[in-house]
């Protein structure tokens, strides 16, 4: 299967930084928020490269890639992440991007794994950026055969998916695999390691994107719009529940009686909690019931990364882009996302 891209012409983005340094040999363009808010709150400057810590490697981004979470990073949604230390009335860290993609230009006093040059793929502090550091142990070597592109986009979502299916889900050959939110981020990778790993895999989606589901392996594919796929006339082995913010009751009643279920996201659960409560009521009710119901919180580490690259080596694992965008057109690839346009994922090239 071939990523379909929509490149964007080189632009001259120079015309609209706004300094917030004076241009050195030490500076670099970044988008910057300080506020939070909608996608109206980035924008680009000229800014001081960041210094790397022992531990850290300085990067110069090829790629970034865009998910979810950085957009609840710059909504400051749900509240409960600024009560977790994102910062209570702006974000902590004010460039904004998490996958990042690039070469390595320096490595701090205690990093051994990584050396000048080295291409590289990981999870950042700052990837909408010319540079960014990035912890040695959230880094990997790019898998051989990606583009910096296709590398980008791989980090937050496809170390999402791994850790869902085989931490939290303990997927075995021949289950079977409802995935709910089978054409964003996630469930792009999700579907294609559901199946290399031997599963019979049940998409759902909206209209628009079924045949993408289709197009990446999915034996099975189902639009939310149309059919209640949680009526309980199928049942499945393990639930992978990453859009819709169904209730408990429905998802179990889908779930045959000694499945799994995995919660790991949805976007209509409020602005407080973000539905947190349906997480904390599934743990507190598995130990009651036949079925094992659980949550995830994916860590970001490089082990995943790494465990992640033979499948995209082989092609098991195709990261699916949807669109490409320049450093200066973040607000609108973020809008793009906040719509629930994008079909898989959304690459910014620096
Ligand atoms: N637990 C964790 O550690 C963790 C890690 C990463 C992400 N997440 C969370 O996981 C969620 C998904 O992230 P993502 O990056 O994959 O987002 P995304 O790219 O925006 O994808 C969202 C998915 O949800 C589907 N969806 C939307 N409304 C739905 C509905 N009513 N019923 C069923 N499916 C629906 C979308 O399908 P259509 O586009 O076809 O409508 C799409 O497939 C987010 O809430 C994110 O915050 C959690």
């Amino acid at each position: 299967m071939d990523p379909t891209t929509t490149p964007i012409a080189d632009r001259d983005i120079s015309a609209v930084v706004e300094p917030d340094i004076e241009p050195g040999n030490d500076s670099m363009q970044a988008i910057v928020q300080d506020a939070y808010g909608s996608s109206d709150v980035l924008r680009l400057a000229e800014i001081d490269r960041p210094e790397i810590a022992p531990n850290e490697v300085l990067v110069e981004v090829v790629a970034a890639g865009m998910d979810r979470g950085t957009w609840h990073s710059m909504a400051g949604k749900p509240y409960l992440m600024r009560i977790m230390g994102f910062g209570f009335r702006r974000p902590k860290n004010r460039v904004p991007g998490l996958d990042v993609a690039g070469r390595v230009v320096a490595v701090g006093s205690e990093v051994t794994r990584f050396e000048l040059g080295d291409e590289v793929f990981g999870m950042s502090r700052g990837s909408f950026a010319e540079f960014a550091a990035v912890l040695e142990d959230k880094l990997a070597h790019k898998p051989v055969g990606l583009t910096f592109e296709e590398a980008a986009v791989v980090p937050i979502s496809g170390g999402t998916a791994l850790q869902g299916l085989i931490d939290s889900g303990k997927v075995e050959t021949g289950q079977t695999v409802l995935i709910i939110g089978a054409s964003g981020g996630v469930g792009t990778y999700a579907v294609q390691l559901a199946k290399a790993m031997g599963a019979e895999v049940t998409g759902v989606c909206s209209t628009t994107k079924v045949d993408l589901v289709r197009s990446i392996g999915a034996d099975h594919v189902i639009d939310y719009t149309r059919e209640d796929y949680l009526d309980g006339s199928r049942r499945y082995d393990l639930i992978l529940d990453i859009g819709g913010n169904n209730s408990l009751s429905r998802l179990r009643r889908a779930l045959n009686p000694t499945g799994t279920l995995v919660i790991v996201g949805g976007e209509d659960g409020g602005n407080l909690t973000g539905g947190f409560g349906r997480q904390l009521r599934a743990l507190a009710l598995s130990p009651l019931v036949g079925q094992r119901l659980t949550m995830l919180a994916s860590k970001e580490r490089h082990t995943d990364l790494e465990a992640l690259s033979p499948y995209l080596e082989n092609g098991q694992v195709v990261p699916f882009i949807d669109k490409v965008y320049s450093l200066a057109e973040v607000p609108a690839a973020m809008a793009h996302l906040e719509a629930g346009q994008a079909r898989g994922k959304i690459v910014i090239t620096i």
